[in-house]
């Protein structure tokens, strides 16, 4: 598939799952848009702009993937960026509800949007934000499961 995706979430922090994802998106699409969901009715741990930082830093490298935040319904928002798809990723049978129920939701709101399921690495299906947050707050060692430049944002978050 050409053109522009969006791959949308918290990004709570981003994680190396969620960084194997993007990177496996472009081998299918020319651009990937993280598209950071915010004043949605989760309270995130992390400032809107730490979590853009620290995804702009992730992927300094790569001109194919831009990060923005966004208001408002996925669908309005993928339409303004002309986007032919969203992609999100799926670890587990446990996602698969939730995911199933949004996809088809949004197709409801814009039919022409269609929503890209990839599923995670093996080694990446237990690693979720939710998580990389608990270990963290108990002074846990996340090194292994969130790209190096997010380390310092943890190290200031649960100082
Ligand atoms: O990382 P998450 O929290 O699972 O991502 C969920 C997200 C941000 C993709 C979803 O909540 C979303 O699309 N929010 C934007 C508002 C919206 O369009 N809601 C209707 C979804 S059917």
């Amino acid at each position: 598939m050409q053109g522009v995706a969006i791959y949308p979430g918290s990004f709570d922090p981003i994680t190396l799952g969620h960084v194997d994802i993007i990177e496996r998106g472009l081998k299918v699409f020319d651009h990937i848009i993280v598209a950071i969901a915010v004043n949605t009715s989760k309270v995130a741990a992390f400032s809107d702009v730490d979590r853009l930082h620290m995804i702009e830093e992730s992927f300094a490298h790569d001109r194919r993937v831009s990060v923005v935040s966004f208001q408002g319904l996925l669908v309005d928002f993928a339409r303004q960026q002309e986007a032919v798809a969203v992609l999100r990723g799926l670890r587990a049978a446990s996602d698969f509800e939730y995911e199933f129920q949004m996809a088809a939701m949004n197709r409801r709101l814009n039919p022409d949007l269609e929503t890209v399921f990839m599923t995670s690495r093996s080694t990446h299906t237990f690693i979720s934000s939710t998580l990389i947050r608990e270990v963290s707050a108990m002074r846990g060692d996340v090194s292994e499961f969130v790209p190096e430049v997010v380390l310092k944002y943890i190290a200031k978050r649960y100082a």
